[in-house]
């Protein structure tokens, strides 16, 4: 296989995750951004993404000459054989992914791209897309190529290199061929389609995991209604190999910047079509009733009022191993505790502290101790692997009322009881 010139447009996760394996399996790759700072930090090997493994992917990169960070992408592109789209497609007001910035992108370079260019979508946009690009880019030696990422925060290059799977779309099969075969070296099996197919997948399997989730946390709501265990629950069911053990954890909700923005999506593009999804609609709103769930149980455990009362929270991010709160499940039960007059004192193992998302009311603390100093309870809302080697005893000792509300199921509930302590999680036996 043959390395390939490979422009890179945009360095956020995505793009500088791709651009950097793709130069690690060895294609030249330039990456392209409009933010100077940005541009100056990355070419020094400078990431400040908390991704594993990329710091030293982008030094190796660059070092080996396959990788360059370049500012804006029109002189980039003109010796390009391929160049990804990786720019931010947000929620728009409407629930809609926003594509100002991939149409404005694609307007900039659509006259500059060399003869027989393939432009790829790598970012998350809805089904139709690279049918409307390819009317914008107006040039038939131009292919569309639909190749949505499948990458999780926090194992965006161990997802990239180890892929479950390699989705690429086009209605050109040649220009499809030449984008999978980027990747061969990864040995993944490929699924070829045409574009708007491969849009889909990608909706279609987000919004599976959320209905996973949204399906698993009503189930552990039921577990403790009608007196069963949702950690066996799942085990059990986990087993079945059309189900399988992963995304079965219950929580406080799902979150981040990608479920609930695609979730959203997917059910204004359902609408936009007239078709009606009350299952999709059903997985959003339920999750939205998780976090008061979660707030309930935080309240019961608290007496029945949080007026006045201190609650120390450990965890903020939307999940363990970021330091992103984007859509953060903990964030918005943390809101919603706010709302019931709860003073709230957090820990996030994630955070620095100059944070500029979180909510006034809360107030972040260096570690767990003070957190829990003084508290009413002690709610865990991120499964950091380091909450279950706490020294409970002492928290036991700190904490006002000795109750841990584990929102994840992320303790050893024999640990904390033998510390003295009240364990509360989600669908199990308290
Ligand atoms: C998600 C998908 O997993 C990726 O495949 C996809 O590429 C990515 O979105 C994207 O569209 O870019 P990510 O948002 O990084 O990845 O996060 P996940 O690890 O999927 O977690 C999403 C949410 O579900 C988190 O709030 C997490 O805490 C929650 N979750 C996950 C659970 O509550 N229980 C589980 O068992 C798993």
């Amino acid at each position: 296989m043959f390395a390939r010139r490979i422009v890179v447009v945009g360095t956020g996760y995505v793009g500088l995750t791709t651009g950097a394996c793709l130069a690690s399996l060895g294609h030249r790759v330039v990456c392209s951004d409009l933010d100077a700072a940005k541009v100056a930090r990355l070419s020094e090997a400078d990431v400040r993404i908390r991704e594993p493994g990329l710091p030293e992917l982008v030094r190796e990169g660059l070092a080996a000459g396959r990788l360059e960070f370049v500012v804006g992408s029109a002189s980039a592109v003109r010796e390009a054989e391929v160049v990804f789209l990786c720019v931010p497609t947000p929620m728009g007001a409407d629930g809609s992914a926003d594509l100002a910035a991939v149409e404005a992108v694609t307007r900039e370079v659509r006259d500059l791209l060399p003869h027989g260019c393939v432009l790829v979508t790598k970012s998350t946009v809805p089904v139709g897309t690279a049918a409307r690009l390819r009317e914008l880019v107006d040039r038939p030696d131009i292919a569309v190529v639909s190749n949505p990422e499948f990458l999780r925060e926090g194992s965006a290059v161990h997802d990239f290199l180890n892929p479950d799977r390699i989705v690429v779309g086009s209605d050109t099969q040649d220009a499809a061929e030449r984008v999978a075969a980027l990747y061969a070296r990864l040995g993944a099996p490929t699924v070829l389609t045409d574009a708007a197919s491969a849009e889909m997948v990608k909706y279609a399997a987000n919004c599976f995991l959320a209905t996973k989730l949204s399906y698993v946390n009503a189930i552990a709501e039921l577990c403790e209604r009608l007196g069963a265990d949702i950690a066996d629950v799942t085990e059990g069911m986990g087993f079945d190999r059309r189900i399988g053990q992963s995304f079965l954890q219950p929580g406080p909700g799902w979150g981040g910047s990608c479920l609930p923005k695609d979730t959203a999506a997917l059910l204004q593009a359902a609408e936009s079509v007239d078709f009606d999804f009350p299952l999709l609609r059903a997985t959003i709103t339920s999750n939205e009733r998780q976090r008061e769930r979660m707030v309930d149980k935080v309240v019961e455990v608290c007496g029945g009022s949080l007026a006045g009362s201190r609650v120390g929270l450990l965890g903020l991010t939307f999940k363990a191993g970021t330091d992103d709160l984007r859509d953060s499940p903990a964030l918005r039960v943390a809101r919603l505790l706010a709302a019931r007059g709860a003073e709230l004192v957090a820990f996030d193992p994630g955070l620095r502290g100059d944070e500029r998302d979180l909510p006034e009311q809360v107030v972040l603390v260096d570690d767990a101790y003070q957190a829990a100093k003084g508290a009413a309870a002690l709610v865990l809302l991120t499964e950091w692997p380091e909450f279950r080697t706490l020294d409970w005893s002492r928290l036991a000792e700190l904490l006002d009322g000795p109750v841990v509300v584990d929102t994840r199921n992320h303790l050893d509930p024999d640990v904390l009881r033998r510390a003295g302590l009240t364990w509360r999680g989600v669908g199990r036996p308290t």
